[in-house]
């Protein structure tokens, strides 16, 4: 299975700048690049901040520029998206009881399972009761099978302060619902708008930058001191290849593509 992974759009109206960079403009040339690339990709998964601020009007330029993608795409939301807009554009999209933007998909590899850690007025991560009681059901349905987690914020410290300060309420309650399985093999995850990797309590995980801002690596500042630190590093998406035995991240630049040359060997 191959699956491409994009995040933390922040889109704003065409034209229109982010942080002195053009998120439109931007995410325009990330989906192209995967369009000419990786047209061969299963899905392509956007794991929130869709938009910058939550407008109507973006989420339709949204849709109009996903449609530029030659495969299915699943759409998470983010602390900078605003749900009840999101649903008024995107109303065919999965939802699970009790209104929240996720759900899973069966596939041959494995469930993949969307999450929703989005709140109202915060900018950190929430998983409240509810949604908690619908991943213990959904982990006790597919007990048997390979689980993929999809989210936006990360349930875990990155060792940023600035983003630690915003990470999963309750990280505790979080890996203590993921304990109900024992095959869950990898959290991809967003917010942070920077490449990272490890593994948490025994899951591998990844993160992306963002395809606008990104977040530098600024691993001793006061996250209290009033300014958050933002910059401006190339972007990229990633390219995540899925077998039974193994699950593979590859980060692609897209703003620009050096020449590829060969070399001859003997
Ligand atoms: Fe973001």
């Amino acid at each position: 299975m191959k699956l491409i992974h994009v995040t933390d759009t922040h889109l704003v109206a065409a034209g229109e700048k982010l942080h002195g960079l053009d998120p439109f403009e931007r995410l325009r040339l990330c989906f192209e690049d995967i369009a000419t690339h990786h047209g061969d990709a299963d899905l392509c998964v956007l794991t929130g901040d869709l938009s910058d601020a939550g407008q109507t009007d973006v989420y339709v330029l949204l849709k109009e520029l996903l449609a530029g993608l030659p495969m299915r795409t699943s759409l998470l939301l983010g602390n900078h998206d605003h749900r009840q807009r999101f649903c008024d554009v995107f109303s065919n999209r999965p939802r699970d009881p009790n209104g929240f933007v996720q759900w899973s998909e069966l596939t041959s590899e494995g469930v993949l399972l969307f999450l929703d850690t989005n709140a109202p007025n915060t900018d950190e991560g929430v998983y409240c009761q509810q949604r908690h009681q619908w991943l213990r059901e959904q982990l006790a349905q597919h007990h048997d099978c390979p689980v993929y987690l999809f989210m936006h914020h990360p349930p875990f410290d990155i060792g940023i302060p600035d983003m630690d300060a915003l990470r999963l309420r309750n990280c505790d309650a979080f890996a203590q619902t993921l304990a109900g399985h024992n095959d869950i093999r990898h959290l991809f995850f967003g917010h942070v708008h920077r490449p990272i990797s490890g593994q948490w309590r025994g899951i591998s995980f990844s993160a992306l930058h963002g395809t606008n801002h990104q977040v530098p690596l600024l691993l001793n500042k006061d996250p209290d001191n009033g300014v958050f630190a933002l910059c401006q590093e190339e972007p990229s998406y990633g390219v995540v290849l899925i077998t039974n035995d193994m699950t593979t991240v590859h980060l692609q630049p897209f703003l620009s593509r050096p020449p590829i040359y060969y070399e001859h060997c003997e």
